[in-house]
């Protein structure tokens, strides 16, 4: 059986997707959902689909007690689904190229610090794009810079507002993040 932890700061939509998405695969399991926000919509959505959930402040992060989690649960890919701090270098060189993330835009555009969700949605509109998408990538120790595993694209009108160009944009990311996912971890999605 294949392990993920999923790590998600907010409201947890794409986390949803996936736990449901693999459910009842055999070989693919969400062992646990860990958050950095103790108010995280991600919790009650847990609770909700009975999934293991925790919580964890900076500290725990940064001093290695999230690390010693990750050791204990054995994952095969820690998934970042709309999670929103840096990555502590330390963590990253304890799972390398087993951490990814989904940025919802088409990196190298519209990424780096800061750049997130909504603001990501700004930032096309307000450059009058044509097309955004979704890039899944490997993590390293700089925001949104780690080999792209995976992009997504979708056109966009110039009637189209922030919330339709989130709603597109999301509607990407449930399609394509569990089949990346499971591409990776079992060689076929
Ligand atoms: C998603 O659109 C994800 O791509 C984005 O946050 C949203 C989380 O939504 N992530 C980033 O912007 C990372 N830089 P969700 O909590 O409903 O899954």
């Amino acid at each position: 059986m294949k392990k993920i932890v999923i790590f998600a700061s907010g409201a947890g939509s794409n986390a949803e997707n996936i736990i449901k998405y693999f459910e009842n695969n055999a070989n693919v399991e969400v062992s646990a959902v860990l958050t950095n926000k103790s108010d995280a919509g991600v919790l009650k959505r847990c609770a909700f689909l009975k999934k293991p959930a925790l919580y964890f402040n900076r500290m725990a992060f940064e001093d290695g007690v999230v690390a010693g989690v990750m050791n204990s649960l054995k994952p095969d890919l820690i998934v970042l689904a709309g999670f929103l701090w840096k990555i502590p270098k330390d963590f990253i060189k304890d799972f390398k190229n087993k951490i990814i993330n989904i940025h919802p835009a088409l990196l190298p555009k519209y990424g780096g610090k800061g750049m997130y969700g909504v603001k990501v949605h700004e930032a096309v509109k307000n450059n009058f794009e044509k097309v955004t998408g979704i890039t899944i990538h490997y993590v390293n120790e700089n925001y949104d810079e780690g080999a792209i595993i995976h992009q997504a694209k979708v056109s966009l009108s110039k009637n189209d507002s922030i919330h339709d160009i989130a709603n597109k944009v999301h509607a990407l990311e449930y399609e394509h993040f569990p089949k990346v996912i499971e591409k990776i971890l079992l060689g076929h999605g």
